[in-house]
């Protein structure tokens, strides 16, 4: 059996509205919860190892909600991503982006730019914070930067391989080895479309703001028992 190692995990954090509404609290408190949560489940991550962390925390189709609710996202991203500079330069990890600039407010993109450039050089772990972030609009952006380096003859038609094209996504990361979607959904709300292309996939029903480092434990678990084939064979079976 293949045990590839888990190098990289992504995760859609799912069920905070849910998580409130059943304690009957705002959707803000399950935010609240749900943001310090993911604080703990990225810092038990790197302790196990895992050297990049993808995490779905506000997709492209989330500006459909109420000017509230987004707000109050947004507020909870700008606070978080400050305070969370000096604590993140300590623990030597580094922080990235994906997703696009457009319609996020400038005290928005700022902190988001201000955690990137502070934690630049740190070699621990890489988390990469998807936020405003959508698979469709990835790749549409991908293949216009693409198609503006053919128009000026930067490349040919024919350079256009799989790896050329993983190279112009916002970022540039191994394949995903692990999804865990938490909340009981199973869909992928347009979340890293081409790098789940042979991830495994776990959905606990657990809402994000009770998910634990013990229900972390059980998903790295769950990835140990898979047998990755890649489309090959992984044991010897001559009867064909
Ligand atoms: C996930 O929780 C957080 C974001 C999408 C920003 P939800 O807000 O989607 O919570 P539910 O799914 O409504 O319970
Ligand atoms: C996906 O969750 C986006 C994030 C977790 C950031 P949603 O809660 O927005 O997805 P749907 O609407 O249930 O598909
Ligand atoms: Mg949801």
């Amino acid at each position: 059996m293949d045990k590839k190692k888990l190098n990289h995990l992504a995760l859609i954090v799912d069920g905070n509205g849910r998580w409130a509404k059943e304690k009957g609290k705002k959707r803000s408190f399950g935010h609240k919860a749900g943001f310090d949560r993911l604080e703990e489940i990225i810092l038990y991550a790197k302790e196990k190892k895992i050297e990049f962390l993808s995490l779905y925390v506000f997709s492209t189709e989330n500006f459909k909600r109420s000017t509230e609710e987004v707000c109050y996202l947004m507020d909870l991203f700008v606070h978080n991503f400050k305070r969370l500079i000096k604590k993140y330069e300590k623990e030597n990890i580094k922080v990235i982006f994906s997703g696009r600039k457009e319609p996020l407010e400038d005290r928005v993109w700022n902190a988001m730019e201000e955690i990137k450039e502070k934690t630049k050089n740190n070699t621990g772990m890489v988390v990469n914070f998807c936020l405003n972030y959508g698979s469709h609009a990835e790749i549409v952006d991908a293949t216009k930067k693409i198609c503006q380096k053919v128009i000026h003859h930067e490349i040919s038609i024919e350079d256009i391989k799989e790896d050329y094209f993983e190279q112009n996504l916002y970022q540039n990361l191994p394949p995903v080895d692990l999804l865990i979607r938490t909340s009981g959904e199973c869909r992928l709300s347009n979340f890293l479309l081409w790098q789940l292309a042979y991830a495994e996939f776990y959905f606990p029903k657990t809402y994000f703001p009770d998910f634990t480092k013990t229900e972390f434990d059980k998903a790295i678990d769950y990835y140990y028992t898979r047998d990755r084939r890649f489309g090959g064979i992984t044991y010897e079976d001559k009867n064909y």
